[in-house]
Order: C-alpha cells, then sequence, then structure tokens
C-alpha cells in the first residue's frame, strides 16, 4: 500500500466541509475589506525565498522542499505565500502604479520540511492577504481588525500579540545593543542562539528553549528602542486597538520567524491546540518589494493556517439541502437521470440508480441530508407524474413531470 508522506495529509470528510466553510468564510470577508484574489505557482526559483523570507531563518536554512529541476533550474516548493504574491506584484510592474493600493487574498498549499507533530505538517494550507502601498498605520489596525473578523465569524476564539520590529532607522542600534548584551552570554545559549548572534541577533528573542529564555530575560527590549516614527505608529496602533475594545498583548519577543517584517508584528494564538498555538501570524514588510527589485513599497500582510483552526471552527448547524431522486424500476431510473440534469440548472439533485420501494427511497434521502424526496412508482410513471415529499415538513404534493 502507499501512503502519503510522512506529515502530508488527505483533506477528505468532515474536514472538507470545514477547509471550504474557511476559505468560503475568510474570502468573503477578505472581499469586503477590498482584497481581490490571487494564485502564484507553488513552484518558485528558490533564489526567491533566499531574498525574501532570509537565508538566516530556519525556513530556508532547514525546511526547503528544494530541488534541480530537469531544465537545471535551482527551485523551491514554497514554504509560505507573501514571497510569491510579491513577486507577482512586482513581475506586474504594480510597483510603478502610484497612489493605488492594490489588496489581494490567496489560499493554497505550502510546504515546510519541518519534524511532523500535532498541527506541524510538511504540507499545510494557509489562506493570506497583502496589502501594498499603504503605509499608514491604519492599514495595519484595519489587518489585525479584520482577521478577528475571520475568527470571530468562525467562532475561534483568540489571544493576540503585538511587537513592534522598528524600521532602518531604529534596528541597526537596537541590535548593536542585543548583540552586546548577548555576548558574554554565548557559550551559556543553545547552538542555534549562538548561531543567530552572528546571523540574525533577534532571532534569539523567539527561541523556544527555557534556559535561553531565562538568559534573556533582562535583555534590552525592542520597543523600548523605537525611533520616533516607530513608537509613534506603535503608540497609534495601541490607542487603535483600545478604542475599538480589541485584546492584546504585548510581547517585546515577538520578531517572527521571516526577515522580512519591520515595525507591527502581529500574532494570533489559541490555547487550545497544544504547543503548536500560533493559529496565525503577519506583519509590516515595507523593504520587501525593494529586495525583490521593485520599486520601494509599502506593505503589511497575514497568513493563518488552515489545519490550526479547523478543530476550532463552529460550523453552521447542517440543514436539509435538495433533492434525492429515486424509482421503482429500471425505466423510471432513466427518466429521473433526464430530469435530474434539468434540475441541477438551479438545484443540488442526487439520484439513486437502483431501483427501490418508496420506503428505501425514504431512508436513503433522510440519511442523505436531503431537503425532498422525488419519488417515481408504477403509478406515476404511467400518468407522467413524480411523488414528492418535503422531508423537513413532512409535506407530500403530486406534480406533472412536464411541469417540474
Ligand atoms: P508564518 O507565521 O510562518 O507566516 O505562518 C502563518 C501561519 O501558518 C502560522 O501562524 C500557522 O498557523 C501556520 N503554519 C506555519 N507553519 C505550519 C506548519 N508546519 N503546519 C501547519 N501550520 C503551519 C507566514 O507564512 C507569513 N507569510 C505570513 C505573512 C503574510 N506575513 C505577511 N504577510
Amino acid at each position: 500500500m502507499i501512503n502519503a508522506l510522512r506529515g502530508m495529509k488527505d483533506i477528505t470528510f468532515e474536514e472538507s466541509k470545514r477547509f471550504i466553510y474557511i476559505i468560503e468564510t475568510a474570502s468573503k470577508i477578505a472581499q469586503n475589506y477590498g482584497y481581490g484574489y490571487i494564485e502564484t505557482p507553488i513552484l518558485e526559483e528558490t533564489k526567491l525565498f533566499k531574498r525574501s523570507v532570509g537565508e538566516s531563518s530556519d525556513i530556508v536554512g532547514k525546511e526547503m522542499y528544494q530541488f534541480i529541476d530537469k531544465g537545471e533550474n535551482d527551485v523551491c516548493m514554497r514554504p509560505e505565500g507573501t514571497a510569491g504574491v510579491v513577486r507577482a506584484f512586482v513581475q506586474a510592474k504594480l510597483d510603478r502604479v502610484q497612489n493605488q493600493k492594490h489588496r489581494f487574498y490567496y489560499y493554497g498549499a505550502m510546504f515546510r520540511y519541518e519534524k511532523p507533530q500535532k498541527g506541524r505538517l510538511r504540507e499545510f494550507h494557509q489562506f493570506g492577504c497583502e496589502s501594498f502601498g499603504e503605509s499608514s498605520v491604519y492599514e495595519d489596525f484595519t489587518i489585525i481588525s479584520m482577521i478577528g473578523e475571520i475568527f470571530k465569524a468562525l467562532g475561534i476564539k483568540y489571544k493576540l500579540k503585538i511587537n513592534s520590529l522598528g524600521c532602518v532607522e531604529c534596528m541597526p542600534t537596537y541590535k548593536e545593543s542585543l548583540i552586546n548584551f548577548l555576548t558574554p552570554i554565548k557559550e551559556e545559549l543553545c547552538n542555534d542562539c549562538q548561531r543567530r548572534i552572528d546571523t540574525n541577533p533577534i532571532r534569539v528573542l523567539d527561541c523556544k528553549n527555557p534556559h535561553c529564555q531565562e538568559l534573556i530575560t533582562d535583555s534590552p527590549k525592542l520597543t523600548f528602542n523605537l525611533c520616533s516614527s516607530c513608537d509613534s505608529d506603535f503608540e497609534k496602533l495601541k490607542s487603535l486597538l483600545n478604542s475599538a475594545n480589541v485584546n492584546y498583548e504585548i510581547d517585546t519577543n515577538l520578531v517572527r520567524g521571516l526577515d522580512y517584517y519591520n515595525k507591527t508584528a502581529f500574532e494570533f494564538v489559541s490555547d487550545e491546540i497544544g504547543s503548536q498555538s500560533a493559529i496565525a501570524g503577519g506583519g509590516r514588510y515595507d523593504r520587501l518589494v525593494e529586495f525583490l527589485d521593485g520599486k520601494s513599497t509599502p506593505a503589511v500582510g497575514f497568513a493563518l493556517g488552515i489545519e490550526r483552526i479547523w478543530e476550532l471552527v463552529k460550523m453552521p448547524i447542517s440543514t436539509r439541502e435538495g433533492y434525492y431522486f429515486g424509482a421503482m424500476n429500471q425505466e423510471g431510473v432513466e427518466i429521473l437521470l433526464a430530469l435530474a440534469q434539468k434540475t441541477r440548472l438551479t438545484q443540488k439533485v442526487s439520484v439513486e440508480y437502483a431501483p427501490k420501494k418508496l420506503q428505501a427511497h425514504l431512508k436513503n434521502a433522510d440519511k442523505a441530508n436531503a431537503q425532498y424526496l422525488l419519488f417515481l412508482g408504477e403509478d406515476e410513471l404511467k400518468e407522467g407524474k413524480v411523488w414528492i415529499k418535503n422531508l423537513e415538513t413532512k409535506e407530500e404534493t403530486i406534480r406533472l413531470m412536464e411541469d417540474f
């Protein structure tokens, strides 16, 4: 027997209903916020992710599904959606359309060669949004509010964590003071963190090793080292969230695992799903368009992990839907096949191909959660009629087949 690869899952039955419900709900809300659908390829040039997600990140360093294709191209299955959307944005020359906002939403499979565990897959699905051309912190507030709306519509409880990562003005000075703090304790940090001091010291802040966390308790904090522009944006974001009664927590160690962020960074977490608690994450990435050869364009976005939330989703109570067609004999079944084709132009119809008695069809139609049973017995067949029962109200009617 051939099984799916480790860390990869089929989406079927109950999960597939949840999957579609999450995507439909999130897409509708994103559309109301002005986002249009974008689809980018799963396979991209490896250098796209090296340049955007960053060589020092775990994603690029350890987790990429990277290979040389038949044309000798160094390619990679996307580990996340932002890089591809930015590449598409620059390729379509939208960075040159000034004074216009461009907002995209997407969903699809992402691939990271991580150690699989509950909530952590090697192939997983994200729903994400990317907004280009708006530097105002109002956009950060709006996108955070939109994610809140999505989780509310799905019936999911969450905690919001925010931080500011500063900008080219304030980040270098902060990094320097962090390196000064970390260097004397270097030997005591885990191997990954020792390496991070040289490659990207702020990643030490969100190391999962409890000993490293203990050692950095008194490290300099990002939010106390912001320049005046980053500081006023962060203050504004907090006051907007306060006015909107959005609960949040400032997490000065929240740096995100991807290198492209600046200013606002945020994560939505759930305490109902175990250790892999991040259900969505994102932030501002004002320099990424430029890193990918576009004209400098401010941007902010997020992605949520579909597999992380599907067990939390409160689905609407399923209601009866559509028609179940059944007949008493083979001739009746063939008539129903033609009738179903016509009815399917407007309604959901399932046809039972095996001839059965009325009682058996009633039982099956009920199991299939149909709203109506349409039955063709021997008498109805002779008279050119159909017998219909509304399985919810129990109302029964007989109609001429040609009028149906
Ligand atoms: P991320 O935090 O790496 O951000 O991923 C976003 C979400 O994807 C996470 O919060 C989590 O719910 C889900 N996720 C990540 N890895 C896995 C995994 N191995 N298995 C299951 N679910 C997972 C990004 O990917 C950024 N591109 C988000 C963004 C968009 N920032 C700006 N725009």
